[in-house]
């Protein structure tokens, strides 16, 4: 049996940035990009009881790698107290990169599972995020993905943010794919817990709920009817899902074709997955029971979810061209075979 630990502060407002004047702290450390470096110094400038802050900008056009971390962790002059994210998932990774390999000496060791072997030494801060994109749960997660030669995995109970602050007004300039494709991540999350071993009976139950408000987010997105509140909703339970229940066979897969092709973009890559490998599935009985036991509660058939997200998601895709020239490297996918797929099939079918 699993326990499933939920422990946040969140918050969503139209200015919920502001939130940083009460904020107390002897040394402030916040990640941001220059967008918001004006705003944000104001707003430290103006709080009580912030004693000491510094604002480091991250203006990479890359995820973080561990030189930008090493270079993040050189510009620090102070052992934060309290670190603040307002940003998109890779700044948010780096806060929480800079949180766990803050005391670590360079160059890392790393462990044979892919994660770092450290010397768990983890900054004792606490961690406040401001997102300004949705769909990857990086905001609730407990994982932190850092590029070197390969992808290195950060994951600690002590990388889960501390506060949540959805401010409704950072995600004004959102475009239409962001918002496609953040829609598209978060869904894929939950349809993809469903498959975890540890899967228990609570998040069953939610998972019905939360699904039937995907069903309904997709046909909001289809007449442009959306509203980012629908969407910050699903990233946080997605978010969820697949933090505590870790990711399914369209994650393996895209994480993977990611490290033959560096430009897939991860939310539009999953998205793409998700209905052909999915079908492939369901057409196995012991995964239909397993798929349509969550959905058949709600009245929905699994196909027509699935063609909907099709219709209103994956085909917008421009990533159909990369997957073809990736599919040599990736018709023998290991985590394809894990989950009994048959990827040259379904490669096949993008050509
Ligand atoms: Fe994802």
């Amino acid at each position: 049996m699993n326990y499933t630990k939920i422990d946040f502060n969140v918050l969503m407002n139209e200015n919920g940035i502001n939130v940083i004047k009460t904020i107390r702290s002897n040394n402030l450390l916040i990640i941001s990009s220059r967008r918001y470096s004006e705003i944000l110094n104001d707003l430290a400038l103006n709080a009580k009881n912030i004693f000491n802050f510094k604002i480091v900008d991250y203006n990479y056009k890359s995820e973080p790698s561990i030189d930008i971390i090493k270079d993040l962790i050189s510009k620090i002059d102070f052992v934060p107290d309290t670190i603040i994210a307002v940003g998109g998932g890779s700044i948010i990774d780096s806060a929480k990169a800079i949180k766990a390999l803050f005391n670590e000496n360079f160059p890392l060791s790393i462990g044979k599972r892919k994660n770092i072997v450290s010397n768990t030494d983890f900054l004792n801060a606490e961690l406040i995020v401001i997102p300004s994109v949705v769909g990857s749960g990086a905001e609730v997660s407990s994982s932190s993905v850092i590029l070197d030669s390969k992808k290195i995995y950060l994951a600690s109970p002590n990388l889960v943010p501390n506060k949540i602050i959805y401010d409704l007004n950072l995600y004004k300039t959102l475009d239409h794919d962001q918002k496609i494709f953040g829609l598209g991540d978060s869904i894929v999350h939950l349809i993809e817990s469903t498959f975890s071993k540890l899967n228990n009976g609570i998040i069953r139950l939610q998972l019905n709920n939360l699904l039937l408000n995907s069903y309904n987010n997709l046909k909001k997105i289809k007449d442009d009817s959306i509203l980012i509140e629908d969407l910050i909703f699903s990233s946080f339970w997605g978010g969820i899902t697949q933090d505590k229940f870790l990711v399914g066979p369209a994650h393996c897969i895209a994480h993977n074709l990611s490290k033959s092709n560096i430009k897939t973009k991860h939310s539009e890559c999953v998205s793409f997955l998700l209905p052909e490998i999915y079908m492939d599935l369901y057409s196995e009985n012991e995964n239909k029971k397993q798929i349509d036991n969550i959905f058949k509660p709600i009245g929905i058939d699994f196909e027509k979810f699935i063609n909907l997200f099709e219709l209103t998601i994956s085909n917008k895709s421009s990533i159909k061209s990369i997957l073809s020239t990736s599919i040599n490297d990736i018709s023998n996918d290991p985590a394809g075979k894990f989950f009994k797929l048959n990827t040259k099939n379904i490669y096949e079918k993008y050509i």
